[in-house]
């Protein structure tokens, strides 16, 4: 269904959600304009289908991404960086996406590596996960979201040692700064990623698309306004067929059957 030939990427579909596997293993999937094109135009594509409740986007058991493709921009100038419109024209997509994204880490996610995982909505962690900001090291300051999604997942003073020193740090030190949701095995991260993936699946997806939005709210929001959206929406809900059913199903005892609308 999606006309585009995949190359950087392995697409994969299951019951109720698919799995975007980012796939340059001999580049530590760095991500270069091919592979950002592709997740560009699979990303909206998953969005669109209204069998795919989640999306899951992970990479290898080294690296998830070790960061922008430094080989390809390295003679980038400041024209063409502004004239390509590098790197917004399509990095963002995962932003856009109304779907959740659930990010499962395992190895490296390095500069754009960690601010793709922190464009997602929950980050699972292989207890092999490295996070880091190193851009600085290569003259750049981090550009794909890096200097403001990462001071609001960890505060600011982790974030500033972070992004100024490129200290890199481990899943542990990651969940116990609120970087990630929780920690898991290696060997079980696809697996849990699967298992919140068929959960979402199986809840009333307008409840969840509307929970996520309002989430999403909080970030850019004053308090008192996020909580008026919020008390809006929560109203809303009760005009939904599936608010009916949730609620009835539990005082009848016995399973919900959400019809989506
Ligand atoms: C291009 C990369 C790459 C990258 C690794 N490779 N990271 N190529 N861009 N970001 C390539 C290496 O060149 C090498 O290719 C192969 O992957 C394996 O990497 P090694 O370095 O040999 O592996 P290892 O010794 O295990 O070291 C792993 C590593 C190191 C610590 C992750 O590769 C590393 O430091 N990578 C760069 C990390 C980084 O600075 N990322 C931030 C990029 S800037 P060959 O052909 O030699 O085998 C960024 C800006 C984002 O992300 C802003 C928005 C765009």
């Amino acid at each position: 269904d999606l006309a585009l030939e995949l190359t950087c990427l392995i697409l994969e579909r299951e019951e109720g959600f698919a799995v975007i596997r980012l796939n340059r293993p001999a580049a530590l999937n760095a991500l270069n304009s091919t592979m950002m094109d592709e997740l560009s135009a699979v990303i909206p594509a998953l969005d669109a289908d209204p069998a795919v409740h989640a999306i899951i986007l992970t990479g290898s058991d080294k690296a998830f991404a070790a960061g922008a493709d430094i080989k390809e921009m390295a003679s980038k100038t400041f024209a063409e960086a502004v004239s390509e419109d590098f790197i917004t024209r399509n990095w963002e997509a995962v932003t856009r996406c109304r779907t959740p994204v659930i990010a499962a880490v395992a190895g490296y996610a390095l500069g754009g590596g960690c601010e793709l995982a922190m464009m997602c909505d929950i980050i699972l962690a292989a207890d092999t996960a490295r996070f880091s900001q190193p851009e600085i090291t290569l003259g750049i300051p981090p550009g794909a979201g890096g200097t403001q999604r990462l001071p609001r997942a960890v505060g600011k003073a982790k974030a500033m040692e972070m992004i100024l020193t490129a200290r890199m740090i481990g899943a542990e030190e990651a969940e116990r700064a609120g970087l990630v949701s929780r920690v898991v095995p290696a060997d079980k991260l696809i697996e849990e990623a699967k298992a919140v993936a068929a959960k979402l699946a199986a809840l009333p997806p307008v409840a969840v698309q509307l929970a996520k939005e309002l989430v999403n709210a909080a970030y850019e929001t004053p308090l008192a306004q996020g909580i008026k959206q919020e008390r809006r929406t929560f109203h809303a809900a009760f005009a939904t067929e599936d608010q009916k059913e949730g609620m009835t199903a539990f005082t009848e005892k016995r399973k919900p059957a959400f019809l989506g609308k």
